[in-house]
């Protein structure tokens, strides 16, 4: 089986649906470019029929970008797809995402229609997309809770209406790890023609699960990814890229491999912020900015005698500058030694002593000790002022 994981970014589409972080078509382009840069495989560029703005967005994002495929998304409903086809009109490489509730949750309390409609509409959507462009993805919303047996006759029957890509979301991000992967590799082993097409997950991270759940779709069949910058998204978010990517590096020995240029993953993940009004909260991993912070003792001394102590990324793999000794009233003498030494000021033994009753002093009272309170501490020493 291919080992590459293709990348399908939804941060403008999925991730954008995020109250108070709605983007402008200036803005969809500049992050659209920046992802093409970063490398993903698939830009989700928005919802087409949802307004006459998203419309514009998709087209405008159509006809800049050449690498990466450009996926607009559609209820499974003719004149969405149509909406959608009209906006991807000039797009190199352009692919219709439609598709439509599978849980009895949905079917029957949401779209209210029987389970045999849903058989329909699926083959209808897909067979209608597919007069427009080649690529067409069938989602079935809210595969995390629909029954497997069912599931599978949905899939089979979007793959054999000509779908491409068959997505599976964990819409309300309820899975389990090992649930998700099993529904995965049940799809895998009982949908008839599913090995013509790629599976792909979508998780969202309701329990926190959604970047374990797309590990574990990976190891049992997946081929694609769905994933925002940060992790943006409706409620707890979706799968944050930078973590799936990051794992599949870090863990090389599973045999997967993607097209991200991690060293654009921190710039990327700087602009989204910024660009939707969004804090990235400080431990998040791989981006956050305590991610390669240390700040205790213990750790300080390890890192300062050798980074792999207690990093296992190097920053500069991701575009982080460097890792930061943070000076807090947990760090100890190794740290504020090192820190000095930053700032040019080289301490005998005693005068480090006294210098660090002093900095605790300090710390206690203004929690991080920055250089300049740093230079202010050993103002009054003689070989610091020679
Ligand atoms: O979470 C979900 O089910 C979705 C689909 C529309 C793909 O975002
Ligand atoms: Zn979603």
């Amino acid at each position: 089986m291919n080992n590459r994981i293709q990348i399908f970014d939804t941060t403008l589409r999925d991730g954008e649906q995020v109250p108070g972080c709605g983007l402008n078509k200036e803005e969809k382009i500049t992050i659209a470019k920046a992802l093409e840069a970063l490398g993903v495989d698939v830009i989700e560029a928005g919802f087409p029929i949802s307004s006459p703005g998203d419309f514009e967005s998709v087209k405008a994002l159509a006809d800049v970008i050449k690498d990466a495929t450009v996926c607009g998304l559609s209820r499974a409903v003719k004149k969405d797809i149509e909406c959608a086809a009209e906006a991807l009109k000039k797009a190199v490489k352009p692919r219709i995402h439609t598709g439509l509730g599978t849980s009895d949750q949905h079917v029957f309390t949401k779209l209210k229609i029987s389970r045999e409609e849903v058989l329909i509409r699926a083959h209808e959507c897909v067979s209608y997309a597919k007069k427009f462009v080649e690529d067409v993805e069938f989602y079935a919303e809210d595969a995390g809770r629909t029954e497997n047996e069912f599931l599978a006759r949905v899939i089979e029957t979007a793959v054999k209406a000509g779908a491409t890509v068959v997505n599976i979301p964990d819409t309300t991000g309820y899975c389990l790890p090992e649930e998700y992967g099993q529904k995965i590799k049940y799809l895998a082993d009982n949908v008839r023609g599913i090995e013509n097409v790629t599976i792909s997950t979508h998780c969202h991270n309701d329990l926190g699960l959604s970047t374990a759940n797309s590990i574990a779709g990976i190891q049992n069949g997946a081929r694609q990814v769905e994933c925002t910058i940060n992790g943006v998204g409706e409620r707890a978010g979706n799968t944050s890229l930078e973590e799936v990517v990051m794992i599949l590096r870090k863990h090389n020995w599973l045999n997967f491999e993607t097209g991200i240029n991690t060293q654009q993953l921190y710039p990327i993940s700087q602009l989204v912020s910024e660009t939707m009004n969004m804090p990235i909260q400080a431990n998040k991993a791989i981006v956050g900015s305590n991610a390669f912070a240390h700040s205790s003792g213990i750790h300080q001394d390890g890192v300062i005698k050798n980074r792999d102590n207690y990093e296992i990324i190097d920053p500069a793999e991701v575009g982080v500058n460097k890792s930061s000794i943070i000076l807090t009233a947990r760090s100890g003498r190794a740290a504020l030694n090192f820190r000095l030494g930053q700032i040019g000021v080289h301490l005998n033994k005693e005068e480090l002593e006294d210098t660090y009753q002093r900095f605790l002093k300090v710390a206690d009272e203004i929690n991080v000790v920055n250089d300049k309170d740093l230079k202010e501490l050993v103002e009054g020493i003689a070989s610091v002022n020679a």
